[in-house]
């Protein structure tokens, strides 16, 4: 199997490549990624020396660069995990959302479709669905409803990746999953921005009330949910991936305050996010149904290790948080 994986630099990307190399599987994978704030090749130095393994500086949303590499590779498939990723920066700069999230999907399914690409793969996100009342879940047939750039674009993405199963025939599939936490995540989202300030005993910013509701995924169970798909999901379909666990965000912070030996005093509601989704959903059942796939990681469990593992990796913490991220977040967080 040869893969060109988007995005591979990143969170979720590059844990699905240290899953796919972690045996002695005959994969040849490419990771093409153009390396913004997000993208770091330490989330790849544990495979850097293996020979399955190479890596293309590239932009998604660059037409002559992805034709030449999907030229020269032809690969099997796509997985396509690249995307600004983050809900309020999308909010606060939407140009670089809409240009990765639609016309970087656009122009990989159009290399796609051009080589002969055999299956594209495109992450997505349960957001795509927007807040769902209680007690409802949503199946991949729920209606879209978006509220931010950032879950508008991917909706988007969604619906053009599908349309070029129904108009072009491509063995095109789609995964929505929830909240993803775990190591190598940028500290710019929920879980990992509150264990590294909690570790400094810094604020920890709140938005709204705290009582916003998130499905949390250990993102080594949406790696395999995602390798699942990749092995036998039917071309055309969409697939949920949730995390079976439920929380307000309130009571993620409390968890993180205790795990870290911090109290409560660090809390700090802050204004909330514009278009806030109050509650995301899911369910699981297709897959599980068609794939036998299921999320292992107790969330007590991953948690434990994720605050571990950014306790140990400090030094990550210190470079990923430069003068940029400092910036972004006197522009997120000052006067909130
Ligand atoms: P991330 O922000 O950590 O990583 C995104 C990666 O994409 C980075 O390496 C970045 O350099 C790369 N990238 C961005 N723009 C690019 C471009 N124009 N060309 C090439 N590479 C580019 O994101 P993540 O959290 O790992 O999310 C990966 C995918 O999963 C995204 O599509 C996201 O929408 C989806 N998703 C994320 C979550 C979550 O909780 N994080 C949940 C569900 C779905
Ligand atoms: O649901 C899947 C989505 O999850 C993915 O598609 C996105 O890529 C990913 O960023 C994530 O989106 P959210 O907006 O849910 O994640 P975030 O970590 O930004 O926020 C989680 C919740 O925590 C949300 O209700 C907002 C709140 N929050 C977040 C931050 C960063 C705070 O209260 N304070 C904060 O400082």
């Amino acid at each position: 199997m040869k893969l060109i994986v988007t995005g591979g630099a990143g969170f979720i990307g590059s844990a699905f490549v240290r899953l796919l190399l972690a045996g002695s599987e005959p994969v040849r994978l490419t990771v093409l990624d153009t390396l913004t704030y997000a993208g770091n090749l330490d989330n790849l130095a544990p495979v850097a020396a293996d020979a399955r393994y190479r890596f293309v500086q590239g932009d998604i949303a660059d037409p002559a660069a992805v034709n030449a590499l999907v030229e020269q590779e032809q690969p099997d498939a796509i997985v396509h995990f690249a995307a600004e990723s983050h809900v309020d920066r999308s909010i606060l700069s939407p140009e670089p959302v809409v240009r990765t999230n639609l016309f970087g999907t656009f122009t990989l399914l159009e290399a796609a479709r051009k080589y002969g690409v055999g299956r594209f793969l495109h992450v997505s996100t349960d957001e795509v669905y927007g807040s769902i009342p209680e007690p409802h879940e949503a199946d991949e047939n729920y209606p879209l409803v978006t509220s931010s750039p950032y879950s508008a674009s991917k909706a988007g993405s969604d619906l053009l990746a599908l349309s070029y199963h129904t108009t072009y025939k491509m063995a095109v599939t789609v995964t929505r999953a929830s909240n993803n936490y775990g190591p190598y995540q940028f500290p710019e989202k929920l879980i990992p921005l509150m264990i590294a300030n909690a570790l400094e005993g810094k604020p920890l910013p709140v938005y709204g009330d705290g009582q916003q509701v998130r499905d949390w995924l250990y993102v080594d169970d949406h790696c395999r949910a995602i390798r699942a798909v990749l092995e036998r999901g039917r071309p055309g379909q969409v697939y949920n991936i949730g995390g079976s666990r439920a929380l307000p965000n309130l009571e993620v912070v409390e968890r993180i305050i205790a795990a870290t030996g911090r109290d409560r005093s660090l809390i700090q509601y802050v204004k909330d996010r514009p278009g806030h989704d109050r509650r995301y959903a899911l369910t699981s059942d297709k897959i599980t149904r068609e794939t036998g796939w299921a999320p292992e990681m107790e969330f007590e469990t991953g948690l434990a290790a994720t605050i571990d593992w950014y306790r140990q990796n400090t030094a990550w913490i210190e470079r990923v948080r430069s003068g940029a991220y400092r910036e972004y977040y006197a522009q997120n967080y000052a006067n909130r």
